[in-house]
């Protein structure tokens, strides 16, 4: 039997070597072949992964969700720092040590190795859907920016407050298509909002600003409070 580990690539950022140290050590383990390979983001992928295996052989899959992120570990710590100086807490913060360090994880991909198993069938009509073929004829398209430091200053709040409105003017992918998207630069602006086509972005948006783009832009078709595009 061979194994693979199955970890997203996109996501995990500096984490892709760590896993397939796991591998590594997983094979070592239970002396079945483990090898490492990514949903997204990075090589090898599955399909090569599965590609590379005997074409009678037997694979199992390991769903593995924990690789090391170095961009959390930095970020984490970036972000309690902020935290820090925008509270009056006196609270002790501690870091452990990333999961892939951890013994017990190579244990735990062990026991799925030598565990019980299901097979994989069905079929692959939801990988090739038509429906994803089709862009949508969206009027404007809306990121919110989901970045480390939107997100310290309160992202969340303006995506769910923006997302509510939305769906309480019956405004869907087809009218306002929201995106969530990673840092946009600009992170001294944040939260920010920005709406296209019209190159418009909104700077230290909270919900009720949230609410007013909606209601105001999105629905309207007026900017909020006249603001024109960033460069006029
Ligand atoms: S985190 Fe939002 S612009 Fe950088």
């Amino acid at each position: 039997m061979n194994v693979l580990l199955v970890s997203r690539g996109a996501t995990h950022h500096g984490g892709h070597d760590a896993i397939h140290r796991l591998a590594a050590a997983a094979a070592e383990a239970t002396g079945v072949p483990v090898r490492a390979c990514f949903l997204d983001g990075a090589e090898p992928s599955l399909h090569a992964a599965l590609d590379a295996v005997p074409a009678q052989g037997e694979v199992l899959l390991v769903a593995t969700h924990v690789p090391p992120d170095r961009y959390l570990d930095t970020w984490i710590r970036r972000a309690v720092a902020h935290w820090r100086t925008t509270r009056d807490r006196q609270t002790r913060i501690l870091v452990a040590a990333p999961l892939a360090a951890q013994p017990a994880l190579v244990t735990a991909v062990t026991d799925a190795i030598t565990g019980d198993h299901t097979t994989v069938d069905g079929n692959p009509g939801p990988f090739r859907s038509p429906a994803w073929s089709q862009i949508t004829r969206h009027r404007r398209h809306v990121l919110v920016c989901r970045g480390p430091r939107c997100t310290a200053y309160g992202a969340e709040h303006v995506a769910a407050a923006l997302g509510k409105r939305l769906t309480e003017h019956g405004l869907g992918d087809d009218d306002v298509l929201v995106t969530a998207t990673g840092c946009l630069f600009p992170c001294n602006l944040g939260p920010l909002v920005v709406v296209y086509p019209d190159d418009i972005w909104y700077e230290h948006v909270d919900a009720d600003l949230a609410v007013r783009i909606a209601d105001e832009h999105l629905r309207d078709g007026m900017p909020v409070d006249g603001r024109r595009p960033r460069d006029s």
